[in-house]
């Protein structure tokens, strides 16, 4: 079943409400924006870093990004902050700067760990909610407040009381992609790499899984549940079709097609793999599979991979997403410099959500 999904506003709202507490800026101090001149001494400390980059980044330009990268990572201990990147963030982000790379669970795991003072998240904003959710202590930091996600946008929480009314006795599991007040009126939270195994934890028959309707659909061809959905879709994924793939296939047939399940089921139904980001990038290390690998997810990952998957040729039907490409380096050492924009949810919506959070995250395998 799929229901008609409201586009409706994220729970970016509840984050922004002004809190009569000190803002971030007041409990930390401003540091002085740095110059960002490209001196010899910042070429010396980035060259090894630009080796990681040098595929991807022409040297002609390294000397724009460089006092960038310098500067956060100085910044970075300064102000005791750890910066957890998604793996569909720039390679210049990823290899760079970022402390912790990973999919959204590894992510989430990740953000309860953290021992530093201060999160900067590189990623959406349902990934620096989350990471508030899981380590509430730490002060949670989002280059840009606007990076959201279609997925998030497409549910609220009143529609998840309308399904609970309708449907009583249903277990309501939504995918992480959603916003923390959406999180808190669920039984239990899911990703991509997890979604079967949450699913399967329940004895009921029949189990919501929302608001990725292609998620949903791919996730009940490996289970016997009747899975019960609702119509949001990634703008990234959705844009994918089996035709575009299978053109590929035709002109090589030994390429091998890696899909995200956010992709609709034609597409996975073409595809030799489907699994995050995490699964895509272990499938494309570790099971050598072949010199061609198609894709089929946002545009940054094979970039982001193409250095430890040696051998391998990514070919890209390039998706960018337009949130995630928010998160730019300016951004991030404006973030450390004036520490914002902070991410703060409510405390009784928090601790709500952050029950189905856990219960993801300490969910044992099968
Ligand atoms: P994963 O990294 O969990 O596979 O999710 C992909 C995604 O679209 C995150 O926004
Ligand atoms: Fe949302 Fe899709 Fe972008 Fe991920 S790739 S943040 S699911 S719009």
């Amino acid at each position: 079943m799929a229901l008609a999904g409201s586009a409706v506003k994220s729970s970016k709202s509840t984050s922004r409400k002004a809190s009569k507490a000190k803002t971030a800026l007041d409990r930390f101090g401003e540091i002085k924006m740095p110059d960002l001149t490209y001196t010899d001494k910042i070429a010396k400390a980035t060259a090894p870093l630009y080796e990681k980059v040098r595929h991807h980044i022409p040297e002609i330009e390294w000397p724009i990004h460089a006092p960038y990268v310098y500067w956060i990572n100085k910044l970075k201990k300064k102000r005791n902050a750890t910066i957890l990147a998604h793996n569909y963030q720039t390679p210049e982000i990823y290899h760079c700067v970022a402390d912790i790379v990973g999919d959204s669970l590894q992510l989430a795991r990740e953000a309860g760990l953290v021992k530093e003072e201060i999160i900067i998240q590189c990623g959406v904003h349902f990934m620096a909610e989350t990471s508030k959710l899981l380590n509430p202590e730490k002060t949670v930091l989002i280059p840009d407040m606007r990076a959201g996600c279609s997925l998030a946008e497409s549910i609220t929480a009143a529609d998840i009381r309308l399904l609970r009314e309708a449907h009583s006795g249903v277990p309501i599991v939504t995918y992480v992609n959603t916003s923390a007040e959406v999180k808190a009126e669920s039984d239990i939270c899911c990703t991509s790499s997890n979604a079967v195994r949450v699913v399967e934890s329940f004895e009921s028959d029949t189990v919501f899984l929302i608001p990725d309707e292609y998620l949903a659909q791919n996730v009940a061809k490996l289970t016997k549940k009747k899975i019960l959905t609702w119509a949001g879709h990634c703008e990234v994924h959705e844009r994918f079709t089996a035709e575009e793939l299978l053109a590929y296939k035709k002109a090589d047939p030994a390429i091998q097609i890696i899909a995200h399940p956010e992709c609709p089921p034609s597409v996975v139904a073409v595809s030799d793999y489907a699994g995050s980001t995490a699964g895509m990038i272990e499938y494309a290390k570790t099971r050598k599979p072949g010199a061609k690998v198609l894709l089929v997810t946002e545009c940054s990952m094979a970039s982001n991979i193409e250095m430890e998957a040696k051998g391998v040729e990514f070919i890209k039907p390039c998706n960018l997403c337009p949130h995630m490409k928010r998160i730019t380096l300016p951004k991030i050492l404006e973030s450390l410099v004036y520490m914002k924009e902070e991410v703060l949810v409510d405390p009784a919506m928090a601790k709500k959500a952050k029950r189905a959070v856990e219960r993801m995250v300490n969910l044992k395998p099968n």
